[in-house]
């Protein structure tokens, strides 16, 4: 199955459509420039697309609440070049928060540290806290470099949809409301970063994602904490989210296997998330086999959801994940995927 566009293809789309570039340096100077203006970027991160503002332009931010018509008390993360940044947007950073960031970063891992007094109310969501992050990806590192300061940006989707891992994606989801698509092909880890606050200095998993937390707690020498009431509200980590628009279920092999049996008897046009399950040979539906491989799940996982989407089922059924530790980011999203519709997500 193509996951992302060959090169040929993706300069035959250029052509076709201007709102996608290729990531050439003289795209990445243009694409700083649009972001002094105040314009919105949309790029690629190793986790998923980015829709990129100046994070020191209130306006430029409230810009990307519009285009995603996402409510403005939800905070963005600033992505930025390296760690020695930290200390012009946090005004405190505990210790524990400095290993990780040498352990992790550039990497898919934000932290949240109370903010320095500059950083705008839109940025943090009125909240004294902000959210920062350097990511890996060689065009998000890029494009941080020629603009010279923080960019501010959540996933390049819709409120409450599916994150985008290609810039058709994006395209797809916000169209006119970016400047301009940097065209990163499919973002390596394929979900969102992981994202640790600290209260009181306590590390507090707020979201799972790209780190995994057996790597989180070794550097820290101790286990993450839950969040609870005091921690910092991450609105991404509500109930629902990431959510296709038809709706999902999340099923053991053995549950799926007899229920796709029974909607295949009432008619009904199911589509098929598996993974250990074959294909029945009278199956109809639309039929994905997704990888054994935490990691490889992961980075296909959206494409994969987007995929099952589009074929305007009655249903998506999702075979179950295993329970340890490497797949704890996917099951989180598959569990907020196949809760269906919400209004708060980012
Ligand atoms: O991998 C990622 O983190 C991607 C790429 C583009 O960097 N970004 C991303 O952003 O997933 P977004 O906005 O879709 O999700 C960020 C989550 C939201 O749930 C937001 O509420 C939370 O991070 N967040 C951001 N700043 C925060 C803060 N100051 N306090 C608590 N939560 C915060
Ligand atoms: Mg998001």
């Amino acid at each position: 199955m193509p996951r992302s566009r060959s090169p040929r293809q993706r300069v035959v789309d250029s052509v076709v459509n201007k709102r996608i570039a290729a990531p050439t340096a003289a795209a990445i100077a243009r694409a700083a420039h649009l972001l002094r203006d105040g314009l919105l970027v949309a790029f690629p991160t190793e986790t998923v697309y980015g829709l990129g503002a100046d994070a020191a332009n209130p306006d430029a931010v409230r810009g990307i609440f519009a285009a995603k018509g996402r409510p403005a008390d939800h905070p963005v993360i600033v992505h930025l070049g390296d760690a020695m940044q930290l200390a012009h947007w946090a005004r405190a950073v505990p210790d524990a928060a400095m290993n990780l960031a040498a352990a992790f970063w550039p990497g898919p891992l934000t932290l949240i540290l109370p903010r320095a007094s500059h950083v705008a109310d839109i940025v943090t969501g009125g909240q004294d806290s902000v959210g920062l992050r350097v990511p890996s990806h060689p065009v998000a590192r890029e494009l941080i470099a020629a603009f010279g300061g923080g960019i501010a940006a959540p996933s390049a989707n819709r409120f409450g949809r599916i994150s985008p891992t290609t810039a058709q994606h994006v395209d797809d989801d916000l169209g006119n409301s970016v400047a301009l698509i940097l065209d990163g092909g499919s973002c390596p880890i394929g979900i969102e970063s992981t994202i640790v606050a600290f209260s009181d200095d306590r590390p507090v998993l707020l979201r799972p994602g790209g780190v995994g937390v057996s790597a989180l707690s070794r550097v820290l020498g101790r286990p993450l904490d839950e969040p609870d009431a005091s921690a910092p509200r991450a609105s991404g980590t509500l109930a629902a989210h990431y959510a296709p628009r038809t709706p999902a279920s999340l099923l053991a092999p053995d549950m799926l296997r007899a229920e796709i049996t029974q909607l295949d008897e009432r008619d009904e046009i199911v589509a098929v998330l598996a993974r250990t399950l074959a294909r029945p040979a009278d199956f109809t539906g639309v039929w994905l086999p997704a990888s054994l491989d935490a990691s490889q799940y992961a980075h296909d996982l959206y494409a994969n959801l987007r995929t099952l989407d589009a074929a305007n089922a009655d249903v998506i059924l999702i075979e179950r994940v295993p329970d340890d530790d490497a797949w704890l980011a996917v099951r989180d999203r598959l569990s907020r995927a196949a809760r269906g519709v919400d209004d708060d997500r980012d």
